[in-house]
């Protein structure tokens, strides 16, 4: 078997802040597996499973030290602190073995192994405010958030009261300590979001105030199921993903599929490319959150949009470029009318 390439290389990346969330200037380091010669990874990819959250599951959130996202008009989205995990390596249930492996090599990325999960990548926040700016609606629809991570742009449909939503990440890991723990996090009402005017930090919660109890009790009594009830996990690589959700409803569509900083790998993008295919509802939309090149791996806007017109199966329409420092995007993909 021959390589493509095996090796560690770093990228500096300068972002532009927005508003509200927390910085992310930071240096990514990605790790590229070795790849065989058709482009997949050498090791075995992740098999698709479905994970159900547990019934206990409010002890997610012990300790939890969290942060909280307003972006314009949305509702405030709340999401754990990253260092939770950096501190708690250790004592966490982690049958993949990633957390004390990212820890160790301090990468944020371990192709084929772990797909960067654990952390909001910064294009989720120009999803974000694409979203905001363009008014998109979400109620009544079934959306996929691909790739979710945090979950942060689930996590919003589920608040503009999407019908369901559907969270895949490649990590089961990801999803059981993150994610889950997140969709959880933002069951308290709205009202119960802290607002308070005289609290310095602005944007991040720590500790526990009188009225974040009165949240969490709440939160125990009604949210929290009806949430819950309209999410479904997934873990596992898109090719056994879409086998998996295709077996269990052949007739399974998706308003709206959301996904940000998922294509920096271009031997992922035809699994990538057939779940967009087979998922999406005919007159559905796919929004596409990225940055222009990724180091290390190579895959970047250009390759993707050159793919998708190859295929011939969708359009694709820019909505947001940035300007300065690394160029990233926001594009939509809509069916070509002959297409569904
Ligand atoms: C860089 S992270 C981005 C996470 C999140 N969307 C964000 O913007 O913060 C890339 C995500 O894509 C998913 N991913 C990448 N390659 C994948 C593959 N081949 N199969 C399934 N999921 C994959 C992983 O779940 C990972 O969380």
């Amino acid at each position: 078997m021959s390589f493509c390439f095996n090796f560690d290389l770093s990228a500096t990346t300068n972002t532009d802040d927005v508003q509200g969330k927390t910085s992310s200037t930071d240096k990514i380091d990605i790790v590229a597996k070795p790849v065989n010669e058709s482009g997949c990874p050498a090791e075995a990819v992740k098999e698709a499973k479905e994970h159900f959250p547990p019934s206990d599951s409010l002890h997610l959130l012990d300790d939890a030290i969290y942060e909280t996202l307003t972006i314009g008009t949305l509702p405030p989205l709340h999401f754990l602190n990253e260092t939770v995990f950096e501190k708690t390596v250790y004592e966490r249930e982690d049958t993949e073995n990633i957390l004390c492996r990212t820890a160790e090599q301090r990468s944020d990325l371990i192709s084929g192994v772990y797909e960067g999960g654990l952390k909001v990548w910064e294009c989720t926040y120009d999803l974000l405010e694409v979203i905001e700016r363009e008014g998109e609606t979400f109620g009544g629809k079934a959306v996929l958030d691909l790739g979710c991570g945090t979950g942060l742009l689930g996590i919003l449909s589920l608040k503009r009261k999407a019908r369901e939503v559907h969270f895949q990440d490649y990590n089961s890991t990801v999803l059981e300590q993150l994610t889950v723990s997140n969709v959880i996090l933002n069951c308290q009402d709205d009202d119960c979001d802290n607002d308070d005017d005289d609290d310095d930090s602005k944007g991040k919660n720590k500790g526990t105030t009188d009225k974040e109890e009165e949240c969490k009790i709440k939160l125990k009594h009604d949210t929290r199921d009806l949430f819950l009830q309209r999410c479904r996990f997934f873990s596992g690589d898109w090719r056994t993903f879409l086998i998996l959700a295709s077996s269990q409803d052949p007739s399974l569509k998706y308003d709206i599929i959301l996904t940000s900083e998922t294509i920096y790998n271009t031997a992922y993008y035809p699994a990538l490319h057939d779940t967009f295919h087979k998922l999406l509802a005919p007159r559905g939309h796919v929004y596409v959150a990225t940055k222009s090149h990724y180091f290390g791996v190579g895959g970047g806007l250009h390759l993707f949009e050159t793919f998708v017109q190859e295929r011939g199966v969708f359009s694709l329409n820019h909505l947001w470029a940035s300007e300065d420092g690394l160029q990233r995007h926001v594009v939509v993909l809509r069916f070509k009318k002959e297409s569904h």
